[in-house]
């Protein structure tokens, strides 16, 4: 089964203004371009910039997510933004992002929650799994992985919805190091298995399956060309329009070979 690629740029809280994030968003529309739709393009923009670039991006090719949502449609939740209201503009929200585990306490069954919220409202779930450095030196990646993946798709019920995986160690988000191609691989299978497993159907072929943390124009086909990805989730790159360009041209010349 052929998979459509995808190159999602995790924007994380930047640009810190709307001009700069419209300007951002119109310099990506011009590299998807210059791609005939033959690579999926999406940004993830902070919340206060995301109907700003939604009205840029509207009727284009490349789509847009949020980078989070709350499960509760409104209320009292301060601070929170729901699946529901973002619908409105996304086609896409991130769920499960390391940095929203970490700094904002997000656990498992926040992200299954979130993960059912973004589906219901006919949002795409990007989720988010990977292990920390010191479960990767003890050999337990699978492990948490797996149960992530798990997790992630405990509240979904029967339905096999529009969801795909971003597998991002934590130790390699931000820092420069990667894990090598060969450990990508088995994880980007690990993860379509399990989800596949829960999803049912064809979804063990049909599950995009991302590679994110430190990729850059330099590193990008190392993962891209491994049988099992379907593209990367970007961040720090994807604030350079020049960079992120850069990306998405090398997935199209992957794609045309
Ligand atoms: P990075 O971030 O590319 O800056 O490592 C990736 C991410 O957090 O999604």
């Amino acid at each position: 089964m052929t998979r459509q690629r995808l190159v999602a740029g995790n924007w994380k809280m930047n640009p810190t203004s709307e001009e700069a994030a419209v300007e951002l968003a119109r310099a990506v529309v011009a590299c998807a371009a210059d791609y005939g739709g033959r690579v999926q393009v999406a940004v993830f923009p902070p919340t206060v910039w995301l109907q700003a670039v939604a009205d840029e991006l509207k009727g284009g090719q490349v789509e847009v997510g949020a980078q989070d949502c709350y499960w509760e449609p409104s209320g009292a939740f301060t601070g929170a933004t729901s699946a529901a209201m973002v619908a409105g503009w996304c086609q896409w929200t991130l769920v499960g992002h390391s940095e929203r585990r970490t700094h904002f306490g997000m656990t498992d069954d926040d992200v299954a929650r979130s993960t059912a919220a973004a589906v219901e409202t006919g949002v795409r779930a990007l989720v988010c799994v990977g292990e920390h450095k010191d479960d990767y030196l003890a050999g337990k990646t699978n492990q948490v992985v797996g149960g992530q993946v798990r997790a992630a798709l405990s509240r979904l019920g029967a339905r096999s919805a529009e969801i795909a995986f971003a597998y991002e160690p934590v130790w390699a988000i931000g820092t420069g190091r990667t894990p090598v191609p060969e450990e990508v691989e088995d994880e980007l299978a690990l993860i379509r298995e399990e989800a596949g497993r829960i999803l049912g159907g064809d979804s063990t072929s049909s599950l995009r399956v991302l590679y994110g943390g430190s990729v850059t124009p330099d590193n990008i086909a190392s993962f891209t060309t491994l049988p099992t990805c379907d593209g990367a989730l970007v961040g720090s790159a994807s604030l350079s329009a020049q960079k992120f360009a850069a990306m998405v041209e090398i997935l199209a010349e992957e794609v045309a070979k």
